[in-house]
């Protein structure tokens, strides 16, 4: 069975616990899929009032992380050089996406910082991370829920995770589309009906019908994958059908 560890290190190690011990996470780690480490930064702060952060020189207000807390959990835990990679997640990183999910995936175990506070110490970013991750173009007050992200994305596609191991090749993404819709019963909701080919029982008809939703809801609402989603003649034709009668 496939098996992954991540070490997250962080000043608020209670806001990410709840949402690791909470449904598919914490099923994932009961079933020994993948491990979640938890470290509070401020356990590596060495002076008596366990200082984490500092003025910035040159000033300017705000504070910023310090170097020497982060280096010091970081190389007790994960090894001086560092076993695996160390991901800074910043506003200023590269962009997180689902093929960024994919090749994480593939690592045995990922070191993760949360920054907090104005940034952190730029010596950290030059000589302890490998990677630094965004994961949209908006500011957080700090990379908690970030590396909440991460995890559950990357999670998610080790084997075994999910009771349908097929589950994440239909995602949205996974096939460079976004998703078609999805109905359970009733088949009349207040009036509105579940599409009749859905109950047809006919599954090549089922097929198509989902197939040309996707590329459908994709034109509408995200024409920009279509520049690299992998299409089919068939695909090309639907998509060139609906573009004249728009
Ligand atoms: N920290 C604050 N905002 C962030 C973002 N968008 N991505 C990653 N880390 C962050």
């Amino acid at each position: 069975m496939a098996f992954m560890r991540f070490d997250v290190f962080t000043l608020f190690p209670e806001a990410l616990e709840p949402y690791l011990q909470s449904s598919i996470l914490k099923r994932a780690s009961e079933r020994a899929l993948v491990q979640f480490h938890v470290h509070n930064i401020r356990d590596w702060a060495a002076d008596k009032h366990r200082v984490t952060d500092d003025e910035p020189y040159g000033g300017g207000g705000g504070m910023v992380m310090k170097a020497e807390p982060i280096f010091a959990a970081v190389e007790s835990v994960v090894g001086t050089p560092p076993a695996c990679p160390v991901i800074l997640l910043t506003p200023q990183g590269k962009l997180f996406t689902q093929d960024v999910a994919h090749q994480l995936a593939g690592q045995p175990r990922l070191a993760l910082i949360a920054g907090r506070y104005e940034g952190v110490d730029e010596r950290v970013r030059e000589h302890l991370v490998s990677e630094e991750i965004s994961i949209g173009d908006y500011v957080l007050t700090g990379g908690e829920l970030p590396a909440l992200v991460l995890i559950d994305t990357i999670t998610r596609l080790l084997p075994g995770v999910l009771g349908d191991p097929a589950a994440t090749q239909k995602d949205s993404h996974a096939s460079g589309l976004l998703e078609h819709p999805h109905y359970t019963r009733p088949a009349d909701f207040r009036g509105w009906e579940v599409p009749e080919v859905l109950r047809s029982g006919d599954h090549a008809r089922i097929e198509r019908w989902r197939r040309e939703r996707s590329l459908l809801r994709t034109w509408e609402r995200r024409p920009d994958l279509l520049k690299t989603a992998k299409l089919a003649e068939e695909d090309d034709r639907f998509l060139e059908e609906i573009k004249r009668e728009a």
